[in-house]
């Protein structure tokens, strides 16, 4: 009888530095400050198995809004009724990803990511929520996406929930407002492991409650725009008591959709379930004591009011001392699922801003409110600003505040598994600009090789980050700015819907060549 014997080799290939990338090193002198300064950065400068790769969000990218038995979301009847963006286009198209998702696949599979993170569009999969039928068309479209990733090597990383809901639960009960949606949620939830969690292995429950809670029921500017004086003049909503009520809703239903994973499907799936937070790194503006706490205090008021009860069961104390009993609180029983409720914490995070004490300082109006925990945010220090401009206004490119970020989480939060779940740039000034000029895309470049670079940084030092997704694979719908911001790798026509792939193309599939191969040699 022959005897069967395997050998295993291990092939390191590293790719010749291309000048795009000797371009883009250069290119961080342009940022200002000395600690932005960023070292070349390398695939094998990130642990073996770390994930790269881009993300998205459905009613940013997926367009058909009426396809295939899709019903209406809460941002279809925002945009249709109120135009809700300052081009005053909106999703109905998109990118038209829920047909060009293939061509989409193809992108991804030639720059050679490791993943791809999108979100489900609740209203296409459960058109009426707990209160209809599962839409099979809707869980067909996940399932292609799904195996045809699967097909081209690349993990599906799902986000359950990005932004948009089934217009049906606002009406009937005012969504986030009503402990029903935590039911709703968890059904949704349950859908989606049954159907994808065979071959779904990252799972993200919601995307940045922190930033979207702010937007819907603190400032009123996205749907169901609810807020109160100062914060803004909406007709209905109350800006110091529903963010707290929405958040305390969303955690739960977080909490119970990642207990239900946890004892009914991880056993046999072997999947992980994660919750994203929007991070900015919250810089103090001077270096007094003052605003040292305040800084300390925004993170608290804005990072710590979601991670801290999905990893320890309770709110920040910050919030618990200047909100007293208008913070809801969990019971034992939630506070026992909620501190095991995350695998790993997802990092959204693009920029710094600085952070003024408004307990002892004059400050603006929103800033003596006790719902902001007594802080003022601002971008310029004796009128220099914190960094450059990007196509946002209120996010500036400090690549060190990765790094500071990562170890803040690392640090309060026991180095859990951590993922950077979004960072990505976008131009200012684009309107006049011709494709051309779109296309070569110097700065993203250079933002993502040094926030890249700051992030290895962190990790050398022990951080648990275990991958990165760039924001975003394709210039999509961005919310209220409309299609004017552009975090694209691939810029799209408005008109003919073609991609193009832009300069950053190019540089993230050099970087991702240095790849490990393993040959398995059986003889
Ligand atoms: C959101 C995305 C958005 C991006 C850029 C993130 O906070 O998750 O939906 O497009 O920021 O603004």
């Amino acid at each position: 009888m022959k005897s069967k014997s395997s050998t295993i080799f291990i092939f390191f290939l590293i790719s010749v530095s291309s000048p795009l990338l000797e371009a883009s090193n250069n290119g961080n002198r342009l940022f200002k400050s000395e600690e932005n300064q960023a070292p070349e950065i390398k695939r094998s400068d990130f642990p073996p198995g770390f994930l790269f790769g881009a993300a998205t969000s459905a009613y940013q990218v997926e367009g058909a809004y009426l396809e295939d038995n899709k019903s209406l979301s809460n941002w279809d009847v925002f945009c249709h009724s109120a135009g809700c963006s300052k081009d005053g286009l909106n999703g109905d198209i998109a990118d038209d990803h829920y047909n060009l998702f293939l061509e989409d696949i193809d992108a991804m599979h030639s720059i050679g990511l490791d993943s791809y993170r999108f979100s489900i569009s609740w209203s296409r999969i459960l058109p009426r929520g707990r209160f209809g039928e599962v839409n099979p068309a809707g869980i067909m479209f996940y399932n292609k996406i799904i195996d045809n990733l699967i097909l081209k090597g690349i993990e599906p990383f799902v986000t359950i929930n990005h932004n948009d809901l089934p217009q049906e639960l606002e009406d009937r009960y005012g969504s986030w407002l009503n402990q029903q949606m935590q039911e709703d949620f968890v059904y949704l939830a349950e859908i989606c492991f049954k159907y994808f969690g065979d071959r779904v292995k990252y799972w993200v429950t919601i995307n940045e409650p922190n930033m979207f809670i702010e937007l819907a029921y603190e400032q009123g500017i996205f749907p169901p725009s609810r807020c109160s004086e100062p914060f803004g003049n909406c007709i209905f909503g109350n800006s110091d008591i529903e963010p707290l009520t929405a958040m305390h809703n969303m955690l739960l239903a977080h909490g119970k959709a990642a207990k239900l994973y946890h004892e009914n499907f991880q056993p046999k799936q072997g999947g992980l379930i994660g919750l994203v937070a929007h991070c900015y790194m919250f810089e103090p503006l001077t270096d007094s004591e003052l605003d040292r706490e305040a800084a300390k205090r925004a993170f608290a008021f804005n990072v710590g009011w979601l991670l801290d009860p999905a990893v320890f069961g309770f709110y920040p104390e910050e919030m618990r001392k200047y909100l007293g009993s208008k913070l809801p609180t969990f019971s034992y029983e939630e506070k026992k699922f909620m501190e095991k409720s995350v695998d790993f914490i997802g990092i959204n995070h693009y920029s710094a801003i600085y952070v003024k004490d408004c307990t002892n300082s004059s400050c603006s109006a929103t800033g003596n409110c006790a719902i902001q925990g007594f802080v003022d945010k601002a971008v310029e220090s004796d009128g220099v600003l914190i960094g450059e401009r990007t196509g946002l206004e209120y996010l500036f490119v400090v690549p060190r505040g990765m790094e500071e970020i990562v170890n803040l989480i690392k640090t309060r939060y026991n180095n859990k598994p951590m993922f950077i779940t979004e960072n990505g740039y976008s131009s200012p000034d684009l309107q006049e600009q011709r494709v051309s000029e779109l296309v070569n895309d110097v700065k993203r470049v250079e933002y993502h090789t040094s926030y890249l670079a700051f992030l290895a940084k962190s990790i050398r030092d022990g951080a648990d980050v275990r991958g990165y997704f760039v924001w975003s694979l394709l210039d999509s719908y961005e919310w209220l700015e409309g299609y004017n911001v552009r975090f694209g790798l691939y810029y799209v026509d408005r008109k003919t819907l073609i991609r193009v792939p832009k300069l950053s193309v190019s540089w993230y599939k050099n970087f991702l060549k240095i790849k490990v191969f393993l040959w398995i040699k059986m003889h």
